[in-house]
């Protein structure tokens, strides 16, 4: 059999496994998820869900690649005890990293063109009505938007084809370094933002109030609901967890170091990014007037006009969505990575046969999402202007990561599963901070059900607000 690839050293996993982790969740997902709930109570709650849920189960999803040393296509195979049929869940994994990549590549898109555009000049004559306008328009010429997504495909198909160490490895550790040193600089110049007070007390001071107001200003238990079930699909979601995304990274790495010290490392890389990256937002958002629960442009309509009037400012609007491209590549690199693994694992493909056939896949599902901002806007699966890029976020965000997240750790700590005591041997080998085994009543009786009721409970709030509508 050929020998499996593996990294080449310890930073090369922890950035590619942080390049995995930090992305648009991080970058265009928090921001607007957090203006829609309401800012700073949100943020806590999501912070909470990370400690509680994230990285526990990133710690579990790392053992299982570590000890199968195989991706999700035929991990659950080699550690489940006979008989079992955990493995059916590799069928699901693969759906939710496609699922992922079928809005991911649109959005990737969308941070390369405004690169461009950026370093064109093309926002420097508009005001702030005028970059509104300039995105409705962009998203009504699918020519344009499909260019872009092409490239990201392209670009990020490319890397993989070089192979683990040659491409992976080596291009994801020098952009993930990049895009740190480029934040550092840019959480320097938005600190010094005029009027930042009003978006930084939305952002950072919690009113818990404001996370459970319906449409009209009252209480609602069913906003409320909501409000809890995003926040574990956005902890999810930052992490890549429950898709065995992060799985695979696990399983090209040696036992020097403890899982749970790694996931930490990757978590807390991943915070910091979504932490910055507010802090950039939302005091502009509320200087230029802009609504912070605007959605999924949030970034595309508010940052343009920072960059108007900062001196200098279409060389720092170049960097910036330099960075945001960074940021999409790495997580489009590191989930290809895992697309391409799958039927290479499980069927014996070769590498270039993988890339090819899912090189036309990707473009071929990534349409739907393209099509559903201009020839297909009439339809709104999920309410009143909602799009289909909503939709595939609802089925990933809200679904498939919580369930994933749920399949892991109950394969973990389950005597029906791997176990904890397999789990607790993997996770704990070589130095690091050891996982903690006192916990376990925690992991076994107390984690599962609250995933559980909170995807359940979500599921009623947000069905039962919508039908009400
Ligand atoms: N974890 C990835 C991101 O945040 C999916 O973009």
């Amino acid at each position: 059999m050929k020998e499996r690839e593996s990294f080449g050293s310890r930073l090369g996993f922890l950035l590619i496994s942080a390049g995995c982790a930090i992305g648009l969740g991080n970058v265009w997902r928090f921001p607007y998820i957090v203006g829609k709930y309401g800012g700073a109570a949100f943020v806590l709650m999501y912070l909470i869900f990370l400690v509680i849920m994230g990285i526990p189960i990133m710690s579990m999803e790392f053992a299982v690649g570590r000890a199968s040393r195989q991706s999700v296509a035929t991990s659950f195979h080699k550690l489940e005890p006979a008989g079992s049929k955990w493995h059916w869940y590799s069928w699901f994994g693969m759906a939710g990293n496609y699922m992922l990549m079928m809005f991911y590549t649109t959005v990737g898109g969308w941070m390369l063109l405004y690169f461009v555009k950026m370093a064109r000049g093309d926002f420097q004559e508009l005001d702030a009505a005028g970059v509104q306008k300039a995105f409705d328009s962009l998203m009504a010429q699918p020519g344009l938007m499909l260019a872009f997504m092409v490239l990201v495909i392209l670009l990020g198909m490319g890397v993989c084809a070089l192979g683990l160490q040659n491409g992976v490895e080596r291009i994801t550790k020098v952009m993930m370094l990049c895009l740190l040193a480029i934040l550092l600089v840019l959480a320097v110049r938005s600190v010094t933002l005029p009027g930042a007070g009003v978006g930084l007390e939305f952002y950072l001071k919690p009113d818990f109030v404001k996370l459970a107001q319906g449409a009209d200003g009252a209480f609602s238990f069913s906003r409320l609901g909501e409000a809890i079930f995003a926040a574990m699909g956005q902890a999810f979601f930052t992490l890549s967890l429950g898709i065995g995304a992060m799985a695979i990274f696990g399983s090209y790495i040696g036992r020097e170091r403890r899982l749970m010290g790694e996931a930490l490392n990757v978590a807390i890389l991943d915070t910091f990014v979504a932490v910055v990256v507010g802090l950039v937002i939302f005091p502009a958002a509320f200087h230029y007037g802009v609504n912070p629960g605007e959605g999924p442009s949030l970034i595309f309509v508010t940052l343009p006009n920072i960059f108007n009037e900062m001196p200098g400012g279409r060389v720092w609007g170049a960097l910036f969505f330099v960075f945001m491209s960074f940021a999409a590549m790495s997580t489009v690199i590191a989930v290809f990575q895992n697309i391409i693994t799958f039927p290479m694992d499980k069927l014996g493909w070769s590498r270039k046969k993988s890339v090819a056939v899912n090189t036309v896949a990707i473009f071929i599902l990534s349409l739907p999402c393209l099509l559903g901002f201009n020839l297909w806007s009439a339809f709104q699966p999920l309410g009143e202007k909602s799009t289909v890029m909503d939709l595939e976020d609802f089925i990933l965000s809200n679904n498939l990561l919580p369930l994933g997240s749920l399949v892991y750790l109950l394969f973990c700590v389950s005597k029906r599963g791997w176990g904890f005591e397999n789990f607790l041997a993997e996770a704990d080998q070589g130095k690091g901070l050891p996982f903690p085994r006192k916990l376990r009543w925690y992991f076994t009786w107390v984690l599962p059900f609250v995933v559980l009721f909170i995807f359940i409970m979500g599921y009623w709030q947000t069905f039962s607000a919508m039908l009400a509508a």
